[in-house]
């Protein structure tokens, strides 16, 4: 028997062992259950429509995430049956965009701790700590320092809920099972004035150090981390940009680490310009990029289509001389004093200019892609200019949340007049033009990062690396049935999620194989082998014989 220990009330407690009002008899009478339960048996689909009703009571969607972190909270399999029967209705309550608001307000609606809080004030110690957690075999850390919480800025403890939701993604979208994910928060303070003036706030009350002081404490984290859980990989998760790039390229090569807003969100977005390509019948390495935004988004997102545009037979020079950026201090050229060195590859011979449409007018871009945090940047003017320019402009209008946009697809399909190929960060309705019904997308990260971790759970890898984020993209990208991809739609349907991303970690799981960094046999049936893995949300059938036998 698994649970061996745990009789009455702590098998209740036990969110891993707790069927609620499922234990069979047999089940009640080997566990001591009796009396402490309703005395019935229902199926966990009577408990889903149980929490359906409750959820459809509740009037924001703030109150549903509490309700269904609360469920987590006593009753894993139900909150993964319940979040996987419907993943479009659902996906959003626990994740983007309710888990905003959630961190905005973590302190105030913390209910229990989940996963582990480690702050630098334990420096020297971390190894210990980790050892604190319950379980041996930890294969996914997601960590963050909230330093750069969605587009929400600095929020520090309350980022804590990022880790969190991100991590159950790997579940309900992915089927990593979940108690090989640990979430983590590493808490170096926050210069949030509100938050440390804030009597529930969870975190240090400490400004935050510099890179000098931060990255030699994430250094002990990261080394700790390979001791206590050999198999494990580090998803590094909204820290501030420059940290972000600054800390992959510290382990990247070292470790099994990758950092989903620079690769996950890099991957998304590849997938839906091969699917733009597709649409134009192009191909990758013909197209040119104007960024809109040269953070942390936009670098890793070239950086990306750079190695991709590589796989498909271009030098990495010519690559980047296709790909231009576009910030708050105007274009970047070669002459720009004010440039980070992850920038400077975008950096093109070019005169000066703060104007948008002009940089557009000269570039000539196939592909505007807005990573600005800013919304409407995407004016009438640009859009028009795109549509002077090419058949079919390609327009991604990736900031969130939603006012964040830099256009609206109302706005795209309109002042192209149906000629934009749109996708943006956030997901919005289809539109209605001219007759025509088109499918707005959402390059949401969601389809990349828990396919790829599921191809690592599944092969043991040693490394996360790019062409594996190239090939989550592909796998992405093929599986958007032709009749969407006509209506504009450039990611797979998110109700068919969990089968998406089966299929492309069972291509990143090739790949991995492929490059020698399996820990495993190779299978042969690839997609079986994924299969096999698949946390499925049901409750394991105790038998009341070997309890007792027990
Ligand atoms: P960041 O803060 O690192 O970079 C923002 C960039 O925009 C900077 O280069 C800044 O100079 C530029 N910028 C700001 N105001 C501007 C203006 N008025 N005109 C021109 N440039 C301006 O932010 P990061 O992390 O790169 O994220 C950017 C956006 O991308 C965010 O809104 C985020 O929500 C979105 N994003 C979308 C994802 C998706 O769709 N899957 C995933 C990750 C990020």
């Amino acid at each position: 028997m698994p649970h061996d220990s745990k009789r009455g009330i702590d098998v209740l407690r036990d969110p891993g062992l707790n069927k609620s009002t499922a234990f069979t008899e047999a089940e009640k009478q080997a566990m001591g259950l009796v009396g402490l339960v309703p005395d019935v048996t229902e199926s966990e689909d009577l408990q889903l429509q149980r929490v359906v009703l409750q959820l459809a009571q509740k009037n924001t969607d703030l109150e549903r995430y509490i309700y269904l972190v609360n469920l987590l909270d006593h009753n894993q399999t139900l909150f993964y049956r319940t979040v996987m029967s419907d993943p479009a209705r659902f996906l959003p309550i626990v994740y983007d965009p309710t888990i905003g608001e959630a961190c905005l307000k973590f302190g105030h609606i913390y209910r229990q701790p989940r996963g582990m809080y480690l702050s630098m004030a334990r420096r020297g110690k971390v190894k210990e700590i980790l050892k604190n957690w319950p379980q041996e075999d930890v294969r996914f850390i997601c960590v963050t320092d909230g330093g750069r919480i969605l587009g929400l800025g600095d929020l520090g403890a309350n980022g804590a809920g990022i880790p969190i939701g991100k991590l159950e993604l790997y579940t309900a979208c992915a089927g990593v099972p979940p108690q090989y994910l640990l979430p983590m928060y590493l808490d170096a303070g926050t210069n949030n004035e509100q938050y440390l003036h804030d009597p529930l706030y969870l975190g240090m009350r400490k400004r935050r150090p510099s890179a000098g002081e931060l990255y030699p404490f994430v250094d002990e984290f990261v080394e700790a981390v390979q001791e206590v859980f050999p198999k494990c990989c580090i998803h590094f998760e909204d820290w501030t940009g420059s940290d972000a790039v600054h800390l992959l390229q510290r382990y990247r090569d070292k470790y099994c680490v990758y950092n989903d807003d620079i690769q996950g969100t890099a991957g998304i977005v590849l997938a839906g310009m091969v699917n733009a390509a597709k649409l134009k019948g192009t191909k990758l390495t013909d197209e040119k990029y104007l960024f809109l935004g040269a953070g942390s988004a936009a670098i890793g997102l070239a950086d990306l289509i750079g190695s991709a545009m590589q796989r498909d037979g271009m030098t990495l020079q010519d690559a980047q001389s296709r790909i231009y950026m576009f910030d708050i201090h105007g274009l970047l050229d070669d002459s720009r004093k004010d440039l980070l060195d992850f920038q400077k590859p975008y950096a093109h011979r070019h005169a000066p200019t703060r104007d948008f449409v002009a940089a557009i007018e000269s570039i000539k871009p196939t592909t505007i892609v807005g990573v600005s945090t800013v919304g409407g940047l995407f004016n009438q003017k640009v859009v028009e200019s795109m549509s002077r320019i090419n058949d079919r402009p390609v327009i991604l209008a990736l900031s969130n949340p939603t006012d964040h946009a830099e256009c609206t697809p109302q706005q795209a399909y309109t002042w192209s007049k149906g000629k934009a190929i749109y996708a943006a960060g956030v997901q919005f309705p289809p539109v209605h033009f001219e007759g025509r019904t088109f499918l707005p997308g959402q390059a949401n990260n969601f389809y990349i990062f828990p396919a790829i971790g599921m191809a690592v759970f599944a092969t043991q890898a040693t490394r996360v690396t790019d062409e594996m984020f190239i090939e989550a993209a592909h796998a992405v990208a093929d599986q958007v049935p032709s009749d969407l991809l006509k209506q504009g739609l450039l990611f797979p349907l998110q109700s068919n999620v969990l089968e998406a991303e089966i299929q492309t970690a069972a291509r990143v799981a090739k790949l991995v194989f492929d490059s020698g960094l399996a820990r495993v046999p190779e299978p042969k049936d690839m997609v079986g082998f994924i299969r096999q893995h698949v946390y499925k949300p049901e409750y394991p059938i105790e038998t009341g014989p070997s309890r007792v036998a027990a």
